[in-house]
């Protein structure tokens, strides 16, 4: 028997939790029994919005404008961003983290009671709701007690969507531009048993979140392996910007250690300078703004510093800055840089590197969180709304995810009831399969497609290092289906076959780019428009 819900959401984390909440609390108002389920492949808290450290934007003082908001977004974007979505986010932010606060989430506060505001690289005002250097934990906790007191939802830990299904699970041809494609749910192996059930539904909301697992180095932690874009572009969704993948410029530099420990930018905000190994400062060189330039900008002079001296790293340095108040800014940097390498932030400064930090790019929506498949939605970071352009703003990803949640919600209310779902859904095929005796290939596939993708699709691009990522990528695409094909599924080898589709997408939207636009950069087209 097939597992039916009214509303399937892929994810747990601020997009899926949001979305969800939303429909409960829509049908609890209204005493209409639905079913919710929320499916998460390990523990419903690991996400990425866990590791959220900065905080979330919005236009909160009265000094501050939606105007300059709007600006900022786009000048960060490279004006590649779509403006009318750039301000739908903006101006619903307030009333989005308003409920976020309904719910319980604790924003830092001043001593006259207001919210403590932030500033960030590429805000021209103080603007970054947060609580500590743990926001994304903080609003974690919040909606999963919300989700949690809520009986429609049911929340599924350890069960790892494989497949979307579609009018192709049917029989029918599809093709990616048809109208009339259709989701009737997904695809889950049950992790704990090993089963692939099917798990139907009016619904379905992909919120899966990042791809930063495609990289050596990289913020996201282990489930970010772009399962979401890699299930809906099989499903001939529609995918957009995904040359777009934002490096942060200050990861904590500890060799081997993936993923890697993140150095939040409100550090930059409260003060804090780059220097290279020798000492000296550098941003001046590359941008008037210096160490609170947009993240694009100051990961590529990190880099360019990086090469020009052979360093394996650069420093940031708050030695200057008072102590007492970092600490109470920043409790669980201080923490993490002094328990795992010994740093006193008080007279040494700290390691960084930049590292993989967010895609851009993604499951292409509308504005109400709709892909071009009927009844099939996507929010938070594996969508593409249009709101990032060529390059995300500091804390605009919380945000774009807990308003997309709500618009999302928004449409589904009002098309759910026009979906039906076929009674003729076949089971899951795995005959002719094995158990994979030789897992040791999986992991070289993966330590290979993250060399291939760090050396050669990273911050700096070239024609030829591109072409190469694409050869080589080819290899291991036809080495990963021959034993896909043959194996029983696992969570393991579907992160792999997803992860070799999404660098496959970064690597041809890449190659496709003709100008350097935010995060794209290719010295050959440097040349070209020199
Ligand atoms: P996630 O929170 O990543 O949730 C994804 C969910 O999908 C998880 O529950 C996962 O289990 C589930 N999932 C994935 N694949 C499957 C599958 N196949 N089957 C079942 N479930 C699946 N943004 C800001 O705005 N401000 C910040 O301060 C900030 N700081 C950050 C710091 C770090 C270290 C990192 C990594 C990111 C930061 N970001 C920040 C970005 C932001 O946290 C993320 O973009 C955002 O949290 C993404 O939320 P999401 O709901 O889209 O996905
Ligand atoms: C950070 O705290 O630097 C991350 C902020 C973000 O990714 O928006």
């Amino acid at each position: 028997m097939p597992n039916q819900y009214d509303f399937l959401v892929i994810g747990s984390g601020i997009a899926g939790l949001s979305y969800a909440t939303k429909l409960a609390i829509h049908f609890e108002e209204r005493q209409q029994p639905v079913r919710i389920a929320v499916i998460t492949k390990v523990w419903a808290d690991e996400t990425n919005t866990k590791y959220a450290q900065g905080g979330i934007a919005a236009v909160w003082s009265e000094d501050d404008s939606f105007e300059k908001h709007i600006e900022d977004t786009m000048i960060a974007g490279d004006y590649l961003s779509d403006r009318k979505i750039v301000e739908i986010v903006v101006r619903e932010a307030p009333e989005r983290i308003r409920e976020l606060i309904s719910y319980g989430t604790r924003f830092d506060k001043e001593e006259d009671g207001d919210y403590d505001l932030a500033r960030e690289g590429g805000h021209s005002d103080h603007r970054i709701l947060h609580f500590k250097d743990i926001t994304g934990a903080e609003i974690e906790r919040a909606l999963l007690e919300k989700a949690h007191s809520m009986p429609s939802i049911t929340i599924l830990t350890h069960f790892y969507a494989v497949d979307l299904i579609t009018r192709h699970h049917l029989g029918e041809t599809v093709h990616r531009y048809d109208a009339d494609n259709k989701c009737f749910g997904a695809y889950v192996l049950n992790t704990e048993t090993g089963s692939v059930e099917r798990f139907l539904a009016k619904t379905t909301l992909l919120a899966t979140g990042g791809i930063g697992n495609i990289y050596q180095n990289t913020t996201n932690p282990t489930i970010a392996t772009g399962d979401g874009i890699a299930m809906a572009y099989r499903a001939k969704a529609i995918c957009k910007d995904m040359e777009f993948i934002q490096f942060h410029p200050t990861a904590l530099y500890e060799p081997g250690k993936k993923p890697n420990f993140l150095i939040s930018e409100a550090v930059r905000g409260f003060g804090g300078i780059l220097r290279n190994m020798k000492g000296e400062t550098f941003m001046e060189h590359y941008d008037p703004r210096l160490s609170l330039a947009p993240r694009d900008i100051v990961a590529r002079a990190i880099d360019s510093e990086m090469k020009k001296y052979g360093d394996p790293h650069v420093y940031l340095d708050v030695t200057h800055c008072n102590y007492d108040e970092f600490i109470e800014h920043f409790p669980n940097i201080t923490a993490y840089c002094r328990d795992h390498l010994g740093i006193d932030v008080r007279k040494d400064f700290i390691p960084v590197v930049p590292a993989q930090h967010y895609m851009c790019g993604g499951i292409k929506v509308n504005e109400y969180g709709q892909t071009n498949l009927n009844f099939l939605y996507a929010a938070g970071e594996c969508s593409c709304t249009g709101l990032h352009g060529a390059n995300r703003l500091a804390s605009n990803s919380l945000l774009e995810a807990v308003v997309f949640g709500h618009r999302a919600y928004l449409k589904t209310i009002e098309e759910y009831e026009q979906a039906v779902l076929p009674d003729n859904i076949p089971d899951w095929d795995d005959r002719g399969t094995t158990h994979p005796e030789e897992l040791v290939l999986v992991t070289e596939m993966q330590r290979e497609l993250e060399s291939i993708m760090s050396n050669y699709v990273g911050i700096v691009r070239s024609n030829r290092r591109m072409k190469r990522a694409m050869d080589r990528l080819g290899l291991i695409y036809l080495e990963h289906e021959e034993l896909y094909r043959q194996s029983n599924v696992s969570a393991r080898i579907c992160e792999l076959r997803n992860m070799i589709e999404v660098a496959y997408l970064v690597i041809k939207a890449a190659m496709s780019r003709r100008d350097n636009r935010g995060l794209h950069y290719n010295i050959d087209l440097v040349k070209h428009e020199a």
